[in-house]
């Protein structure tokens, strides 16, 4: 087919023999084979064919179903039909995708996405608009403001509040760092005496952050938290004096709302007050907890006095990969990441949606946070959200009664952690034990959960964003857990 192909000829025929030909071969008629690799008609059958391939898996009757072996290979020495690049994607990767609707499917914080923001995926990739310049994208900025001035005024950010939409938790809170980092070097600070201040509980990203900020692997100072994975009272303020009074700024407090490892909200009127007195920054990482500005308004009221805010849409909006959001109380701090680029941007242009940004060329995820947020609206989002936590809140009532499990800590959010008791064995095997009924859950394809480490010792974790759980599927998913451990400590 290729070879046959006029378009490979024409292409050809104008390397050899100069522009001049290209006018005469642009009016031979446009081979088909090209004209339908770059049709959207010829998917639109397809689409739906794979859509509802999709649907069909979902009433499986376990969340994962494991690969025998491999059978997916990509051979890209000769083109392959569509329907049969279909039939091969589906059979392989679509049968052996994690089920993210399935209510058993609890091991971290991805959720269902939302049917329009599939919706909205299909027409971002069928547009393809470049959010960076206005000539490319010229609605683009204008949509990320309207999302972004929606999601402030959920944190209650006033006047000047601004911000931008990222592809995720990690590089917000990356900006986060680089941006309090900048302000502490204009103000004449010592690059190596500055320290962040976070508990131990602190996400990896700001890890990755830190380092990439040229702050070195010490940077992050952690208050220790206590069995539960919370912080004592004054702790972060003692620890923030104590590295003032050996000549080191604590330019950067971040509190987290919804901590990775078991969800908690941890107190920010103590990072606030610590962060002004050192005169610093101080920033919330809420990747997981900014659903709580919908299900908890009063509760979050004071948010609006951070300076920034990390909120994941991906996790808590149910909008499809990959949408993050850093939110700040003045959006002018952002000019520190303004840079020109002569061949596109508009100097001081509100227009250029890459204005102010990290990336260059990004995706138009702010087409599909604002078609999921004019489709559910705040209402909407509320209704769901305070699902999930009922939902959560249930998990861990049926945690409290079950003989033989015991609750790490009460739910802030949608993270329940719990322990199997097993007063017989050392803590090695107790650990060991909590690994081996987690993986063995997952490779039978029964229950998805999580581990991690809280308080010494290590932990079952389950995130219950998805809405669609049922109280049935909670005593389901103890039951797998039961029996589990009967099985395998038995094998210890
Ligand atoms: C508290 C917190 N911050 C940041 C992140 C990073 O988010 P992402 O995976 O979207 O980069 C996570 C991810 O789980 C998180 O739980």
């Amino acid at each position: 087919m290729c070879a046959e192909n006029t378009a490979a000829r024409r292409i050809m025929s104008v390397t050899q023999e100069g522009a001049g030909v290209l006018t005469a071969a642009a009016e031979e008629p446009l081979d088909p084979w090209l004209l339908g690799l770059f049709s959207l008609s010829g998917v639109q059958a397809a689409s739906r064919t794979l859509l509802e391939f999709v649907e069909a898996e979902v009433p499986r009757r376990s969340p994962f179903t494991p690969p025998k072996a491999v059978s997916l290979e990509l051979s890209g020495d000769e083109g392959a039909k569509l329907d049969d690049v279909l039939a091969e994607v589906c059979d392989t990767f679509v049968r052996h995708a994690v089920d993210t609707r399935h209510p058993l499917s609890m091991a971290h914080m991805v959720p269902p996405p939302l049917g329009i923001s599939v919706l909205a995926d299909l027409l971002i990739g069928a547009t393809n608009q470049c959010a960076f310049i206005y000539e490319e994208a010229p609605l683009a900025a204008t949509l990320e403001r309207q999302v972004v001035d929606w999601l402030c005024a959920r944190v209650g950010y006033g006047a000047g509040a601004g911000g931008m939409l990222t592809s995720g938790g990690t590089m917000s809170n990356l900006l986060a760092v680089h941006l309090a980092r900048e302000r502490a070097l204009q103000e004449g600070r010592d690059l190596t005496a500055l320290r962040i201040v976070a508990s131990d509980q602190v996400h990896v990203s700001l890890d990755k952050a830190a380092s990439l900020a040229g702050l070195g692997h010490d940077a992050i100072v952690r208050v220790p938290t206590d069995v539960t994975g919370r912080l004592r009272d004054g702790a972060v303020c003692r620890l923030a004096d104590e590295l003032a009074s050996k000549d080191l700024h604590p330019f950067l407090f971040i509190c987290t709302a919804g901590t990775a490892n078991a969800g908690v909200v941890e107190p920010l009127p103590e990072f606030l007050a610590s962060a002004r007195s050192h005169g610093a920054w101080c920033h919330m990482d809420a990747a997981l907890g900014g659903m709580l500005t919908l299900t908890d308004p009063v509760a979050t009221s004071d948010w609006y006095q951070a300076d920034s805010v990390s909120w994941d849409p991906h996790k808590t909006l149910y909008a499809s990969y990959a949408v993050g959001s850093l939110l700040l109380r003045n959006d002018h701090e952002s000019d520190r990441l303004r840079f020109h680029a002569e061949y596109a941007l508009k100097r001081d242009s509100d227009q250029d949606a890459g204005d102010r940004r990290l990336e260059g060329s990004r995706r138009l995820e702010a087409l599909k946070l604002w078609m999921c947020i004019r489709h559910l609206g705040t209402a909407g989002y509320t209704q769901i959200l305070r699902r999930a936590r009922e939902r959560t809140t249930s998990f861990a009532e049926r945690i409290h009664k079950a003989p033989g499990l015991e609750l790490v800590t009460e739910p802030d959010t949608t993270v329940v952690c719990f322990r199997l008791v097993q007063p017989g064995l050392s803590q090695r095997d107790v650990d060991l034990l909590h690994e081996r009924v987690q993986q063995a859950l997952f490779h039978s394809g029964r229950l998805l959960l999580s581990t991690t480490r809280v308080g010494g010792s290590t932990v079952l974790r389950a995130v219950l964003l998805n809405p669609l759980v049922g109280l049935e599927d909670l005593d389901e998913a103890l039951q797998h857990v039961t029996q589990e451990t009967a099985r395998q400590a038995a094998l210890l």
